[in-house]
């Protein structure tokens, strides 16, 4: 999906060896697993950000190591979420869950959160800390509201979007913090239109992802279509269905959503099909896309107070393509 510039090549290079490269443990069979989960086929998206972003109000040589911290940021919410989503697929492999097991999956994620602590003591600032510490503490919470919301088949468009901008839209709005409150202050206005840019960069990303996760299949999408569906979540698609299909199919996919017994995700799983059927026939997929395009067209509203640079041209070319992201 990502299409990035030749003037970011050189720096994206950077980022990647000084990932692996930075702050090893020692003990040897520690290095080799974050390695491997390390560069395992991430997007790189919240450090292309960053470094764009950078580029935009002054690039410095600290901009990579945050890169680098909110790489490892994602990357240990990753290894969480697959546990909490019972995930088995991740980027086309085996999640590290299925690899090497949730203790580990959990352990290494701690270490990372820990690892991308330690550089942004090193290399950040006061402005950076307190962003990034909000920002971990809302990702938990989001995390934790999604699960109590989970199975809840009345949920609204009002607490989903509470949940994604909590969980996801927020790491887009650090990485762009990042860049920006390393020489500028918080209300300098480059650091709220970045800062607006983030968020709805992040929640168009993640409608996205909710929507793929119906419309799309296993094979293009690294992941398991279907997960959410099995795993009782009412994202966006799921909620225009509910509140536009009769009411005998809102009973029936009620009913599904409630079920509580051993074998209720696997009864999801089958009844998926007719679910994406429903969606198909009631526009859900259209209302998706087009709440989505809502969100790239703010997130490129954002940066009218940049001049047309080519970093702020690829920045609206990053926006544009998460509406036709696959995987
Ligand atoms: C996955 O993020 C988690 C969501 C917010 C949906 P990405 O799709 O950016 O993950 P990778 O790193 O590219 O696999
Ligand atoms: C995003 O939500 C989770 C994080 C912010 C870590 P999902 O649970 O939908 O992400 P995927 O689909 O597993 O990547
Ligand atoms: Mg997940
Ligand atoms: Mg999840
Ligand atoms: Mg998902």
């Amino acid at each position: 999906m990502v299409g990035i510039i030749d003037e970011i090549k050189p720096l994206m290079e950077r980022f990647e060896s000084t990932l692996v490269d930075i702050d090893p443990s020692e003990f040897v069979e520690v290095n080799e697993v974050v390695t491997h989960i390390l560069t395992s086929g991430g997007k790189r998206l919240r450090p292309l950000l960053l470094l764009t972003a950078g580029e935009m109000v002054g690039l410095t040589e600290e901009h990579i190591f945050l890169a680098c911290a909110v790489e490892m940021i994602h990357t240990a919410t990753l290894l969480h979420d697959d546990v909490i989503d019972k995930s088995e697929l991740r980027r086309g492999r085996p999640t590290a869950n299925a690899e090497y097991g949730v203790p580990a999956s959990i352990l290494f994620g701690d270490y990372l959160y820990t690892k991308s602590l330690r550089l942004l003591l090193k290399y950040g600032n006061d402005r950076i800390s307190n962003s990034l510490l909000s920002v971990v503490k809302l990702m938990s919470e989001g995390e934790i509201k999604q699960m109590l919301k989970s199975h809840s088949p009345d949920i609204g468009e009002a607490v989903y979007f509470e949940v994604i901008e909590a969980k996801t839209s927020c790491l887009f709005e650090l990485s762009c913090d990042m860049a920006t409150l390393l020489i500028l202050n918080k209300d300098h206005e480059y650091v709220r239109a970045c800062h607006s840019y983030g968020h709805h960069f992040g929640n168009a990303f993640q409608i996205t992802d909710d929507i793929i996760d119906y419309r799309s299949y296993t094979e293009v999408m690294g992941k398991t279509a279907g997960d959410d569906f099995a795993e009782g979540k009412v994202t966006l698609p799921l909620i225009h269905l509910l509140k536009n299909c009769s009411s005998a199919e809102k009973k029936m996919i009620n009913d599904l959503l409630v079920l509580d017994q051993k074998n209720s995700d696997q009864i999801r799983r089958d009844r998926f099909p007719e679910i994406v059927d429903l969606m198909h026939r009631y526009h859900s997929f259209d209302y998706c896309d087009a709440v989505a395009n809502r969100e790239i067209e703010s997130a490129r509203n954002s940066l009218k107070v940049f001049s047309d640079t080519v970093y702020k041209k690829s920045l609206i070319s990053l926006a544009e393509q998460i509406a036709d992201r696959r995987c």
